[in-house]
């Protein structure tokens, strides 16, 4: 069945799939304003995200994280760039589903070690699970949030971006 969906076109994807790179580029080629759900919330908090890790732990960051996701209901379209775990709890997965077209860029988890430049600002990165073990646990949730599927292996985010422009263009998402 058709899920009714919002405006936004939703980026999703492991740390390191591009991401925010791709929705600045996207954000900029069609006009669209940007939202990227870990800069809202450093900066609702005043603090960065490994501090927000520190002081409240995953839950914390993720309560926020849904708090960040509720408040763009009430925008017009834009391109939002969701951290990696954003589909983690289920409130937040469903909000990322209602707020629109979800694209899920798609990175294998060896080439997204090596695509990230600060990993000491990624917490979870040091956390008890390798990046594989995360990955294959979160795949299937990924894919379920997903609208649009889009493999970024080997390929530079202006490629990406500009693939994935025409792809929405073409199913009318997005227009010049
Ligand atoms: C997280 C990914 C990060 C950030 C936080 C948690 C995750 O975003 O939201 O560190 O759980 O995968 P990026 O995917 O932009 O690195």
């Amino acid at each position: 069945m058709e899920r009714e969906r919002g405006p936004h076109i939703l980026l999703i994807g492991f740390m390191g799939s591009g991401k925010s790179t791709v929705g600045r580029k996207l954000a900029r080629r069609y006009h669209r304003v940007l939202f990227d759900t870990d800069r809202g919330i450093a900066e609702v908090a005043g603090m960065t995200i490994p501090e927000i890790f520190a002081a409240e732990g995953e839950e914390g960051f993720r309560a926020r994280e849904q708090a960040y996701l509720e408040s763009l209901a009430a925008r017009d379209a834009a391109i939002v760039s969701c951290g990696g775990g954003v589909i983690v709890n289920d409130r937040s997965r469903e909000l990322v589903c209602g707020l629109g077209t979800v694209v899920y860029l798609h990175v294998e988890a060896r080439e997204a070690i090596s695509r990230i430049s600060h990993p000491e600002t990624r917490p979870l990165l040091n956390g008890e699970r390798s990046p594989a073990e995360l990955l294959e646990e979160r795949l299937p949730l990924y894919r379920e949030a997903a609208d649009i599927m889009y493999d970024t292996s080997g390929k530079n985010p202006g490629i990406v971006s500009r693939e994935l422009g025409r792809m929405l263009e073409e199913k009318g998402l997005l227009w010049q």
